[in-house]
């Protein structure tokens, strides 16, 4: 594979050429998606166990989580999951599930902590998630503590960013689902930024939801009234797996600026523009500020196939002063604002067209690769059984890749 700074050149110089070419990416093909995919419930439940049970999800970032001891625990899914750092550095997974009676160990949120106790009646856990004190041990009778430590999850720290996944026995191979992503993704310095806040927003479907993420066509009409202007409709797509970098040739992108100055010269900041996803639920967008604003968009099914809740983190590349606090202020209240009046509320319109009886089908056109590429994934993941999941990955669907 070639060295990631390379690979981030080549998509600069892409970029570049697009701008002067005023042409974005086109597929071969149409690609048609039935509507009922949207919203059918058994449809959806496969969705939920086969992509979200089985698949790596994004559940933290490392700043949230920097200290020894520190912790974050999450519902998702319903399923409660708790990460913590233990005194060896290491970042952990457990079921936030008590292995007395059940009950859910540490609140939600984040905190710092040498042991864990549970609420109920005080069986208590180290941060390695084993089984360390017995309330009146005695009068319980024996427990082997060896095997009842909290039930771990799997879990990967990488680029400053949690994967934890849902299924404790999950054997799918972690290089195999990023497929040299994690690499590309560690040009943004995640692990060193500072997290600033996030902020929640109900959405339709949840695929109707990341098809926008997905979708720089929109750009400048649905968003004409906010950051739409000069925005381009075209895109460039890079994929890795099932992961994808959207780019446009677009005036204000930053590649923009590197033209005349040798390749050598050219910044890590200006190279790592564009629109990151990781499949199957995050949408990364930098913003320039007194330094950079990342906002990772977190997107989860909700409590059925028209409800999907989506997190927008906020990282910030400098500390937080008060002064880089208030300016914070009001950038989420403008992203909050925008992706709920103008996307989501788009798309809770298109879901009720879904179930309209409008179409049977929806299309994505051939300047549409972002989201057909995502489409065949879901539907390549919803099919695969377990043994198939890793080799799916190493080897691609046919869709292009990295
Ligand atoms: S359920 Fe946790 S100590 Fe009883
Ligand atoms: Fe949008």
């Amino acid at each position: 594979m070639a060295d990631s700074r390379d690979e981030l050149i080549r998509m600069a110089k892409r970029t570049m050429q697009g701008l002067a070419e005023n042409k974005g990416e086109l597929v071969d093909a149409q690609y048609r998606v039935p509507v009922e995919y949207y919203f059918d419930q058994d449809r959806w439940q496969l969705e939920v166990d086969r992509i979200f049970k089985r698949l790596p999800l994004v559940l933290g970032f490392s700043c949230q989580v920097r200290e020894v001891g520190s912790y974050l625990a999450v519902t998702v899914l319903g399923v409660p999951v708790l990460m913590a750092r233990g005194s060896d550095g290491e970042m952990r997974a457990f079921l936030n599930v008590c292995r007395h009676r059940g009950a859910q160990v540490v609140e939600e949120g984040c905190g710092k902590a040498r042991r864990f106790s549970c609420p109920y009646h005080a069986w208590s856990y180290n941060t390695q998630g084993d089984l360390v004190g017995i309330f009146e041990a005695a009068a319980f009778g024996d427990v082997d503590r060896n095997t009842h430590g909290l039930t771990t999850l799997p879990v990967t720290e990488r680029a400053g960013i949690i994967w934890v996944t849902l299924t404790p026995n999950s054997r799918l191979d972690h290089d195999a689902f990023f497929r040299g992503y994690d690499k590309m993704l560690e040009h943004h310095h995640f692990a060193d930024c500072h997290y600033a806040g996030g902020q929640t927003i109900t959405g339709a479907n949840w695929k109707i939801a990341y098809d926008g993420y997905l979708d720089f066509y929109h750009l400048p009409i649905l968003h004409r009234n906010t950051f739409g202007p000069d925005t381009s409709p075209k895109a460039l797509f890079e994929a890795w797996g099932p992961h994808q970098r959207l780019m446009a040739p677009d005036k204000r992108t930053s590649v923009n600026t590197l033209e005349g100055t040798p390749e050598s010269e050219w910044p890590e900041e200006k190279l790592v523009f564009g629109v990151w996803t990781i499949f199957p639920h995050v949408s990364i967008a930098a913003f320039d500020a007194e330094g950079k604003v990342y906002m990772i968009s977190q997107l989860f099914p909700g409590e059925g196939p028209d409800e999907s809740v989506t997190t927008q983190h906020f990282l910030h590349t400098q500390p937080l002063t008060d002064a880089v606090k208030e300016s914070m202020v009001s950038r989420m209240a403008f992203m909050v604002k925008v992706v709920e009046d103008e996307d989501y509320k788009t798309g809770k319109e298109i879901q009720r067209g879904m179930r309209s009886g409008a179409m049977s089908h929806v299309t994505f056109g051939k300047n549409e690769g972002g989201t057909q590429a995502f489409h065949k994934w879901v539907q390549a993941i919803i099919q695969a059984d377990d043994d198939q999941l890793s080799d799916m990955f190493s080897t691609g669907i046919g869709t292009k890749s990295n």
